[in-house]
């Protein structure tokens, strides 16, 4: 166990070839996609952004990938660009800002190669026709981007591809990077070469260790060359390829043998450094994310799972084995990604593992991480709950600055007098921007505890997957810290607010149930999901929803009036997010459920990756969607009639109906305030009924004028 202060080796110097990094801690290459193709210069939004990374102190700042090969280098038109030399005086203005704070920073590089075109949720794909590939291989897997059948390249082809990496390397020193970080990982063109699975070439790329790694060691090579020394390099690369996800024979893959082999083979051509990743063939997103992977359970048999790969945590640190076995074999350091927070990091780096300590997604959550881990400051971390909203979005649920122009909340000129009605996410990020401008912020929150409705979600989720108490628990220190005046247990109402004379008040009280005229509505077997909230409040004031949610999959409490009833068939009406949630919950404790809904497609507002990943699991455990509901006829204790899709009616058998409906607005004391107050906010679920990452940005960007 890492003492709480004690960060030594993490916070200490190192060196990346010639580069000296500030601290251990790299932030890894990711993709926000904030970049439009019409733009040539670099927009304020990436600039706020990395500049914000800078400025927090990290040791090496990786900056996402540009396209060097346009069209056919990526997938997304968002990429910002580096495939001519137009676009160096751009770039070169984002290096400008990170390089003002001091701080290193290489641009990774990569090439998407087979990644298909077709992929559903990308609309307007930048070429058609075939993508590119070592050889002509494909896999069907549902979760992968595999699925269509590639065009093998000609050595001329790869050539020329060599050359748009190093012509792209060099526009990045000319733009001012310090390095770069090539992307031989994933499942790219680059690792593509790499495995033996995907290159089937019996040409001088293909075959052995040797030429399979002919493409990317020619590359680092070549950018060595034109670049120097003390131009750094930096390869990603795969430690393993886990077939077994898409029912491939793991020893067809890159084994632990070959990524050790092409680690020996780069430092060779001259890399000064490797970062290291695995890949899980069928599972593109859960490859990189390894957390999201074990979402809703792990979807490759233990047998199946080589041990150099280690999925004990969660996630956590999944490939420190594997990273280590490449730090015996090279005298260049490794850096190691996936799931890892300063504790880990500071554990492996005293062990010796690993001399660099990758993070992504908690540095977008927090970019003073690494400040505040050298101040000791660890509580004022942001926790990243690895909730992936950050995919393909353009946001971070816990970071709202992400995606906006702006990096510095600022003192308002004036001091208000702000009194926030609500402990839920909306109204604690309200108190806490609120106070950090400078007012005197008072909160009421009528239940004993703060959080919200995210209680109760952490316990139908379980904080596995996703831990939200870790963000209540961040919020009560920040908000204790900021002097923030906090009354439990106390309902306030307009009358009250009036007394009080307030500048400013911002409503956050939450949304109300939807409750649908259905005949038989207020039988004893419907379950009202707010009758099941505030059953689970009452537990929750003794216990922790990780444990209430652990000890629910061996008892319910049945002795409950409302849940008496729940039997072992259970409709649930609502097929968003919570009604998904809450139907994950009920199958893992063996009930038999159906979600209906009116709306054909289920899931809204779940991270595209995981609703897809849950809906897979939904399959194997028998739980059965039925969208596109004309109407619900009636619910007697036969269970939940309705007139389907194709207009025809229909029993759904069962012993419990549960209705989980999405909330509705609740403006009551928007509408008893008014005239009364000054100024009025309502903010979240009470205004617009969505998402916890809504609920904090709107209450954030509401607070930034007050
Ligand atoms: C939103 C998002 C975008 C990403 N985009 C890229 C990318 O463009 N290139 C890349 O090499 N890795 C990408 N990654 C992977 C990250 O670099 C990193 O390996 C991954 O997030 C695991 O690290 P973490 O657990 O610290 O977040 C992305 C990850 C996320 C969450
Ligand atoms: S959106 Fe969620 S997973 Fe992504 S960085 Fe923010 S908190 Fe982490």
């Amino acid at each position: 166990m890492v003492h709480r202060n004690n960060f030594e080796k993490l916070m200490e110097p190192g060196y990346i070839g010639n580069v000296k990094t500030r601290n251990r801690i790299v932030k890894t290459g990711a993709g926000l996609l904030m970049w439009n193709e019409a733009e040539v210069r670099m927009n304020n939004e990436m600039l706020a952004y990395y500049e914000s990374l800078a400025r927090g102190g990290v040791g090496l700042l990786i900056v996402e990938s540009p396209t060097i090969d346009y069209p056919k280098g990526a997938r997304w038109p968002e990429r910002y660009r580096i495939d001519q030399d137009k676009y160096i005086e751009g770039v070169s203005e984002l290096v400008k800002i990170i390089h003002k704070h001091k701080c290193p920073t290489f641009m990774q590089m990569n090439h998407d190669g087979p990644w298909q075109v077709k992929l559903p949720f990308v609309s307007k794909p930048l070429f058609s026709g075939s993508p590119i590939a070592a050889s002509a291989v494909s896999i069907q897997a549902e979760n992968d981007l595999h699925n269509e059948v590639p065009k093998s390249l000609t050595i001329h082809e790869i050539e020329e591809i060599v050359e748009k990496f190093v012509n792209a390397a060099v526009r990045a020193k000319k733009a001012g990077f310090d390095g770069v970080d090539i992307n031989a990982a994933s499942s790219h063109l680059l690792h593509n070469f790499l495995s033996p699975f995907w290159n089937r070439r019996d040409d001088i790329y293909g075959g052995n260790y040797e030429n399979r790694a002919r493409f990317v060691t020619q590359i680092v090579n070549e950018i060595r060359r034109r670049n120097g020394k003390d131009f750094a390099v930096s390869v990603c690369i795969n430690s393993l390829e886990i077939g077994a996800g898409a029912g491939v024979d793991n020893s067809e893959c890159l084994r632990v043998e070959d990524a050790r082999e092409t680690a020996r083979l780069l430092e060779k051509a001259g890399a000064d450094s490797i970062h290291v990743r695995s890949h899980v063939l069928g599972y593109h997103v859960g490859a990189y994310l390894p957390d999201v992977l074990c979402y809703p359970e792990f979807p490759i048999p233990k047998r199946n799972i080589p041990k150099e790969y280690d999925t004990r945590h969660r996630g956590v640190a999944v490939n420190a084995r594997l990273a280590a076995g490449i730090k015996k074999e090279v005298s260049i350091p490794v850096i190691l990604i996936g799931k890892l927070d300063p504790e880990v990091g500071e554990k492996l780096l005293q062990q010796g593992k690993v001399d660099f300590i990758g993070m992504n997604r908690r540095l977008m959550a927090d970019p003073d991480l690494p400040n505040k881990v050298a101040a000791g400051r660890i509580d004022d971390i942001v926790p990243c709950t690895a909730c992936e909203n950050c995919l393909g979005s353009r946001r971070c649920r816990i970071n709202p600055f992400l995606g906006t122009p702006y990096n510095i909340i600022e003192r308002a000129k004036k001091k208000k007098k702000v009194v926030v009605v609500g402990g839920g996410p909306g109204g604690m990020e309200a108190a806490r921007v609120a106070a950090l401008r400078g007012h005197d912020v008072t909160l009421y929150e009528s239940s004993s505890k703060l959080g919200g409705l995210m209680q109760v979600a952490a316990f139908v989720k379980g904080i596995e997957q996703e831990d939200l108490p870790a963000i209540i628990r961040y919020y009560k220190h920040q908000l204790s810290k900021l002097g923030v005046e906090i009354n439990l247990g106390q309902e306030i109402d307009a009358s009250k607010i009036e007394e009080i004379k307030p500048d400013t008040v911002v409503v956050a009280t939450g949304g109300i149930p939807q409750i649908p005229d259905i005949p038989g509505i207020d039988s004893p077997n419907v379950i009202k999901a707010f009758d099941f909230y505030g059953l689970a409040k009452f537990f929750l004031r003794f216990f922790s929803p990780g444990f209430l949610n652990l000890i629910s999959r061996i008892y319910m409490p049945v002795s409950f009036k409302f849940l008496k009833h729940m039997g072992k068939r259970v409709v649930i009406i609502g097929g968003a997010i919570k009604g998904c949630e809450l139907a994950e919950f009920l199958a893992r404790r063996g009930k038999e459920v159906t979600i209906v809904d009116t709306a054909k497609e289920m899931g809204t507002g779940m991270v595209d990756v995981l609703m897809a990943y849950l809906f897979s699991w939904f399959k194997k455990k028998g739980v059965k969607m039925i969208g596109g509901v004309e109407e619900y006829v009636k619910i007697t204790d036969k269970g939940l009639t309705i007139i389907n899709n194709e207009g025809k009616k229909e029993l759904i058998e069962a012993d419990t109906v549960i209705l989980e409906l999405p909330l509705l607005p609740n403006d009551g004391l928007m509408k008893r305030l008014k005239g009364k107050v000054n100024e009025v906010y309502a903010v979240g679920d009470c205004d617009d009924p969505k998402l916890i990452t809504d609920a904090i940005g709107a209450a954030f960007k509401t607070m930034l004028v007050v």
